[in-house]
Order: C-alpha cells, then sequence, then structure tokens
C-alpha cells in the first residue's frame, strides 16, 4: 500500500517535472519569454538558420535550434561534393540525418543547393565533359536529390550564384564551370529538370549581393523575370552576408516590390552581420540594429514569408574564415547565450501586426 502510495507521488512528481521542461523548453527560458520561433508562427513567418552537421551532437546545440527555429538548411551537407562522391554514388547518410531532424522537431528544410561552380566534387569540376554529358550528370543529379528528398525539402536553390559580378555584359559568370561546359542556358536547364522532378517544390533562384537596386540585382531580375515567364521559377534568395552597421532601406523595397509585381516571393537566405573584430558592447549594439531593421523591412513586404541565418551561434560560423579580422556575426554568442540582436528580433517579431 506504502509502495503503491510512494510509487503514485513519484509519478505524479515525475509528471509535473516533464511538465514543467515541456513547458520551459516551449518558451525558451525560465522567464516565460517567448522564442524567435513561436513569435514567428503567431505571424506566419518563417525564421531559420543553417546547420552545420556536426555540431548537431551537441545537446545545446540541437535544442537551441530547435527551440528558435522553425525553418532550417544544412551549411555544407546537401552540397554537391558532400554526398556524391562518384558520378554513380551518392551518400545520404547527413543528408537524411538533417531531413529527420527537420521532421522530429516539426521545421520545414530548404535544399541548399543543387548547381553551383563551387564545392563540387573532383571527379565532376576536373573532367573532361562534353555538353551532353555535363547536362545529363546535371539532370541525374537534381532528378535523384529532388526525388530523394520528395515531400522532406519544400524548397530548393535550384542554382547558385550564377549571375557574375562583372556587370550588363557577362551577366552569366563566366568563369563557372557550367557556363564553360553547358553554356550561359545551364541555368534555364536546371530549373527545367528541378521542375520536372518535383512539381510540387517551390524553385529559388539564390545569390548574394542582390537586394539592392544595381547592375548586379537588374540582372538578377532580368532572368527570374524570364524563367517566370516559363514558369520555372518562384522565388528569389537573397543570402545577405553583410557587416554590420548595414540597414535595409528604399533600394531593397524597390527591389522586393518589383519581384513581387512578376509573382515572384524573396526570402533572406543566408543572413549574418559580421563585426570587425573585437567586439564591443557598441559593436553589439550596432548589430542588433542591422538585425532589428532587416527584419522590419521583411515583415513590411508580404512577399518575403522567410528569414535564414547562416548558422546562429557565434561557436560556429563561416564568416571569421573568410572575412579576415571579422566574427561575432550571428545572435547567439559562443556559449549560446542570447546577443543583443537576438533581443532585438524578439522584439521585432513580437510587436503587434
Ligand atoms: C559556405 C560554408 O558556410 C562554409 O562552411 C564552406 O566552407 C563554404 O561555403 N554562399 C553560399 C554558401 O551559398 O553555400 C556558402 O557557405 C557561403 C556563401
Amino acid at each position: 500500500m506504502l509502495v503503491q502510495r510512494c510509487n503514485r507521488t513519484l509519478l505524479t512528481g515525475a509528471f509535473l517535472v516533464a511538465l514543467g521542461l515541456c513547458l520551459n523548453a516551449r518558451a525558451g527560458d525560465a522567464s516565460g519569454i517567448l522564442p524567435l520561433r513561436e513569435l514567428a508562427e503567431q505571424r506566419g513567418f518563417r525564421i531559420g538558420a543553417a546547420v552545420a552537421m556536426p555540431l548537431l551532437d551537441n545537446a545545446e546545440y540541437r535544442q537551441t535550434l530547435s527551440r528558435e527555429f522553425n525553418l532550417c538548411v544544412a551549411e555544407n551537407a546537401f552540397k554537391m561534393e558532400s554526398f556524391r562522391p562518384a558520378r554513380d554514388r551518392f551518400d545520404f547518410q547527413q543528408v537524411d540525418r538533417l531531413c529527420a531532424f527537420a521532421q522530429t522537431n516539426g521545421m520545414k528544410l530548404r535544399g541548399h543547393t543543387l548547381v553551383w561552380h563551387q564545392q563540387m566534387p573532383g571527379w565532376l569540376s576536373q573532367g573532361h565533359w562534353t555538353r551532353d554529358e555535363a547536362l545529363a550528370i546535371m539532370k541525374d543529379h537534381i532528378t535523384t536529390v529532388m526525388h530523394h528528398c520528395q515531400g522532406k525539402v519544400y524548397a530548393w536553390d535550384v542554382v547558385n550564384e550564377a549571375i557574375s559580378d562583372k556587370g550588363p555584359d557577362h551577366p552569366i559568370r563566366p568563369d563557372s564551370f557550367w557556363t564553360k561546359v553547358v553554356g550561359a542556358d545551364y541555368v534555364e536547364k536546371a530549373f527545367e529538370f528541378a521542375r520536372a522532378a518535383d512539381p510540387q517544390a517551390i524553385l529559388y533562384y539564390n545569390d548574394y549581393g542582390n537586394e539592392s537596386m544595381d547592375s548586379k540585382s537588374e540582372a538578377v531580375y532580368q532572368l527570374v523575370k524570364r524563367l517566370k515567364a516559363k514558369g520555372l521559377v518562384d522565388a528569389v534568395g537573397w543570402q545577405c552576408h553583410l557587416a554590420s552597421g548595414w540597414k535595409a532601406g528604399a533600394a531593397q523595397a524597390r527591389n522586393a516590390e518589383r519581384l513581387a509585381k512578376l509573382g515572384v516571393d524573396i526570402s533572406i537566405t543566408e543572413l549574418d552581420f559580421r563585426i570587425s573584430l573585437p567586439v564591443t558592447p557598441k559593436k553589439l549594439q550596432t548589430q542588433a540594429e542591422s538585425y532589428r531593421t532587416i527584419m522590419r523591412f521583411c515583415l513590411s513586404q508580404p512577399n518575403i514569408k522567410a528569414l535564414v541565418m547562416w548558422g546562429f551561434t557565434d561557436k560556429s560560423s563561416w564568416v571569421p574564415y573568410f572575412f579576415k579580422g571579422a566574427g561575432a556575426a550571428l545572435i547567439f554568442d559562443e556559449q549560446y547565450k542570447p546577443k543583443p540582436a537576438y533581443e532585438a528580433l524578439r522584439e521585432e517579431l513580437g510587436k503587434a501586426k
């Protein structure tokens, strides 16, 4: 009898502890503050982060990711060099792992990226191919990967960074493997293959430095206009690897509006605001204002439905490797503590519509 009552008391206690943990996890922290993900969901918005697969083994990384974000993307795992070690071999282990993580945690998943001139496997980039051979490999890649992930990946960056920085005379990057072997029409071919492989998926053209109004964004606009007229593209990705202090303004609004007129959506796909080191409290405030204004901007544009950061903790970011002397570009510090930028996003997302 006594044993039974003890057991019941223990069970009730365990249940209450579990319930408490659950509520705390949903609320983000013990203070009852809602995490970004819940604030975003209340307004039908998607907030996301790129995932460094090796860190998924770390519980704090996993918990922060699933608590704060309702969208994710692989930082590297979906790139061709990561899972296609030979022409006839696909190793989907990491791809499947992220699909399962997203599904378990009720997160949407972006696929990044199907066709890019970087992070290609050596057997492809160093091989000698005719146009037809290269197109056959591209088609096989797009079809196999999209079929494998069908129903698990809601949107794909079909082509990444095809537009050159050289100005309007060279709209498609001339030095890309794909341009050299296939020709500039590789972009359209990739979208044709992707549309046929999974008609339900949302198809993106993704690039950097295309959020303002200049010759590069003009080239992206013209490309997307052509593809959209053929029903081949749905959305444009603005990577937005930016320096802290940058603010979205009238040019970005004009660009967003002209894409909206085409019926094309936009996502911010790889946001980070790098700080020139060392970090100071003042620099963190400036960074917070950049995050705040880009979020405010996104929420003010009806065709922007998602904002994805290129990571979320300063423990893991490509910035210090790529931009000399810069770092601390994300919204959590290296100990997973929210930075002022996190608070700024929370405030913007939490504002009444
Ligand atoms: C970067 C990753 O963050 C690095 O880990 C990797 O070494 C190189 O690629 N634009 C893109 C992303 O589209 O795929 C790049 O990611 C960053 C720039």
